[in-house]
């Protein structure tokens, strides 16, 4: 098994090319379910979970090249199974995905009831009530989720929260059903509006995504398309901080600053200089750096998925910083690692009080999950010697070959075999 290793106490500086958002990929693959014919999407990132998302579309009756790095053409005219099965969702919740089109394109459904992950219980019992109000029986046997529907139809839905996939999901499934559909407080991450403009491109009629009502009005059918994912958010929301963490001085290039906003606006509020440059960013990092209070929150609010990355640059801020997740019950379990590298961290409930301490020293720690990991190589770039980072498979899930960008921009940092 791999590990990483990472001297820290280098200065960060140069230029980083953002790779194609894992979580717009992972929907917009799967909406190729709803038409026929071959789809062409570029900007594809080359991650874990994309292989595994080709894997599950494969098993289906799905046909899927790579015509070019960051080109997937996917074919899904065949596809007649209906399953996605126990050991390819155990590995990737975002499988979920699947349950809508396939209920909408072919009838019926046999997917894999996700299990909880790390960072929370995560049930999708929003995504089940939803296709039950558009008519589908649904069923819960050994295991599996057992969907039917002669064809699914519109109906009003209000999520008691603005789930991301839930959203994606039934949107997804509502293209083909019979009437409109309506989405109340729907979520309003930019991968929605991406997937949305996807689906419009293979003839389907969404109109509001990006806020929190969203309708869509059936047709009968989909066609192939040729479209393009946006730039990865979170990955770009991660090298800002690598900025910040280690003084540094880094053009984030390919990024959509609109997307980031929540992140510069506390960034800057302790005292790093993030300005708008030609595709992209320039993020410049100071050594005194001032705490602030961070509260997690569906988007535009602050993204749960840079919580952990903040929390490492924030333990070596000037006073005491207040972090509070409000997303998932169960997302601190990078504490205990950052407290190893010698971070004064006091955790209660979904609230972490981050005490900033003069550095952190280099250590052994483990990843727990893919945003813990990179909290962890956050904190081993600024912390003083070494840092040996295990279970990488974590990171190799969300981040396209980050040891090569990071070395990229002066880190010493090396993927070794354990
Ligand atoms: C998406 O997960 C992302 N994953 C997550 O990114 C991200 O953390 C999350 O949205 C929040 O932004 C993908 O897009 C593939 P939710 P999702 O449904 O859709 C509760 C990463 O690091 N809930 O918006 O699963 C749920 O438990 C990953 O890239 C229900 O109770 O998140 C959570 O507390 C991690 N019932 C809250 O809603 C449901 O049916 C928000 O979850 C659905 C959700």
């Amino acid at each position: 098994m791999d590990k990483i290793v990472i001297w820290g106490g280098e200065r960060l500086q140069g230029e980083v090319q953002i790779s194609g958002a894992k979580n717009a990929a992972l929907p917009i693959l799967v909406s190729s379910l709803l038409t026929e014919g071959w789809n062409t999407f570029r900007n594809v990132p080359d991650l874990r979970d994309i292989k595994t998302i080709k894997k599950l579309l494969n098993h289906m009756g799905a046909r899927c090249k790579t015509q070019a790095p960051g080109t997937i053409q996917i074919n899904s005219e065949n596809v007649r199974c209906c399953e996605a099965p126990y050991e390819l969702v155990k590995t990737m919740r975002a499988s979920i995905l699947v349950l809508g089109p396939l209920v909408a394109r072919l009838g019926q459904a046999r997917v894999s009831l996700p299990g909880g992950c790390a960072i929370g219980a995560r049930p999708v019992n929003l995504h089940i009530n939803a296709l039950e109000r558009m008519g589908a029986e649904i069923t819960l046997t050994e295991g599996y989720l057992e969907a039917k529907s002669k064809r699914l139809k519109g109906a009003k839905i209000y999520f008691d929260i603005a789930t991301v996939t839930g959203t994606e999901n039934i949107m997804m499934a509502a293209c083909l059903a019979d009437g409109e559909t309506i989405l109340e407080n729907a979520a309003k991450e930019p991968e929605i509006v991406n997937l949305a403009q996807v689906l419009n491109g293979m003839g389907a009629k969404v109109s509001g995504a990006g806020t929190d009502v969203i309708r869509i009005e059936g047709v009968d059918k989909m066609h192939a398309v040729e479209a393009e994912i946006i730039p990865d958010r979170i990955e770009a929301g991660t090298f800002i901080i690598a900025a910040g963490i280690t003084a540094g001085d880094v053009i984030v290039r390919g990024c959509v600053p609109g997307h980031l906003d929540a992140l510069i606006k506390k960034l800057t509020d302790t005292g790093m200089e993030i300005t708008p440059v030609e595709g992209g960013l320039r993020a410049i990092g100071r050594s005194d750096i001032r705490s602030v209070d961070i509260m997690t929150l569906p988007y535009p609010g602050f993204p749960t998925d840079l919580q952990a990355q903040i929390m490492a640059y924030l333990t070596i801020a000037n006073g005491s910083s207040l972090i509070s997740e409000t997303v998932f019950e169960n997302r601190f379990m990078h504490v205990s690692e950052l407290q190893r590298m010698g971070a004064d961290i006091k955790v209660q409930g979904g609230n972490a009080v981050v005490k900033g301490v003069s550095g952190l020293r280099g250590a052994p720690v483990m990843a727990t999950d893919l945003r813990a990991s990179a909290s962890l190589i956050l904190a081993g770039l600024a912390a003083r010697g070494k840092t040996d980072l295990s279970r990488v498979y974590h990171i190799d899930r969300g981040y396209e070959q980050i040891e090569k960008k990071l070395s990229g921009l002066g880190a010493r940092i090396s993927r070794v075999r354990e």
